[in-house]
């Protein structure tokens, strides 16, 4: 496979290493039913897959790593299991985010704050400011996310600008729009991985992923690992990215 931390295509149109991969980290729940384990198990479990695949992404180039760790929608499970996810998100800040800085992890958080508990919101920011200046790899943490959400919220703004005077609506391109989602600096996905077997979106990045490449793998989130994370890059690697464009044949 080719290395390199930016994503390149050679001359038949293959990928090199992805710059940006998003996870959606899904299956906690079914991987704890298989073993008789109550859901929380798989919760925990699946912060300590998240632990490694983030060592694995910098060990393999990776410049940015989004992961998908509670969305809009997941409100709509029951208070106790999320209050369990709510409590591995502090723990997780609490407890990682020394190593994390050590490591030259730089925090990004991307999602809904308001509503969220103060003590919650006081952690993702002071996540965020401890690792503002580190340039390792960038961990883009997805929470209370939707992207739906995310884009009424920039069309809203948007609206306030016009409605204030100090906007014409024809110069709302995509580009535009685009810098007033949560996290404009990130470079689209190239890659976004699902696992668990389910192949959708659920409301994730779906501005971004207009041109990423998808990879749905069958496990399950807790034994997701380095070596899933590589035969998913693998997977990247053979696909052909064509933006609306054609590819340019060698030789001709
Ligand atoms: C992913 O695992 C974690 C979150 C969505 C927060 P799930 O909890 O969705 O597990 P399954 O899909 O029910 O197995
Ligand atoms: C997507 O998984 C959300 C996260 C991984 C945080 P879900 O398990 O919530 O998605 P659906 O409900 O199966 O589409
Ligand atoms: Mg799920």
């Amino acid at each position: 496979m080719p290395n390199g931390a930016t994503p390149q295509t050679d001359r038949e149109g293959l990928q090199g290493s992805p710059r940006h991969v998003a996870i959606i980290m899904d299956g906690n729940g079914r991987w704890a039913a298989a073993r008789g384990l109550p859901r929380a198990e798989g919760h925990r479990r699946g912060v300590e897959a998240l632990r490694k695949v983030v060592r694995a992404a910098h060990e393999l180039g990776i410049s940015y790593l989004t992961i998908f760790s509670f969305s809009a929608e997941n409100w709509s499970r029951p208070a106790s299991e999320i209050g369990d996810l709510f409590g591995l998100l502090r723990r997780f800040i609490r407890h990682d985010l020394a190593a994390l800085h050590a490591d030259g992890v730089r925090v990004r958080v991307i999602g809904e704050r308001e509503g969220l508990e103060s003590d919650i919101c006081a952690l993702l920011t002071e996540a965020e400011d401890l690792t503002r200046n580190n340039t390792r790899l960038t961990l883009v943490v997805a929470f209370n996310y939707g992207s739906r959400q995310e884009i009424a919220a920039a069309a809203q703004r948007l609206a306030r600008e016009v409605a204030e005077g100090k906007r014409d609506p024809s110069s709302i391109t995509a580009d535009v729009l685009g810098s007033y989602l949560d996290a404009p600096d990130i470079p689209d996905p190239d890659l976004i991985i699902r696992t668990s077997g389910e192949q959708r979106l659920s409301n994730f990045l779906m501005w971004q992923a207009a041109y990423s490449e998808l990879v749905f793998v069958p496990i399950h989130w807790p034994d997701f690992d380095k070596a899933a994370l590589e035969d998913a890059i693998a997977e990247y690697a053979t696909r052909e990215r064509r933006f609306g464009g054609l590819i340019a044949k060698t030789g001709s």
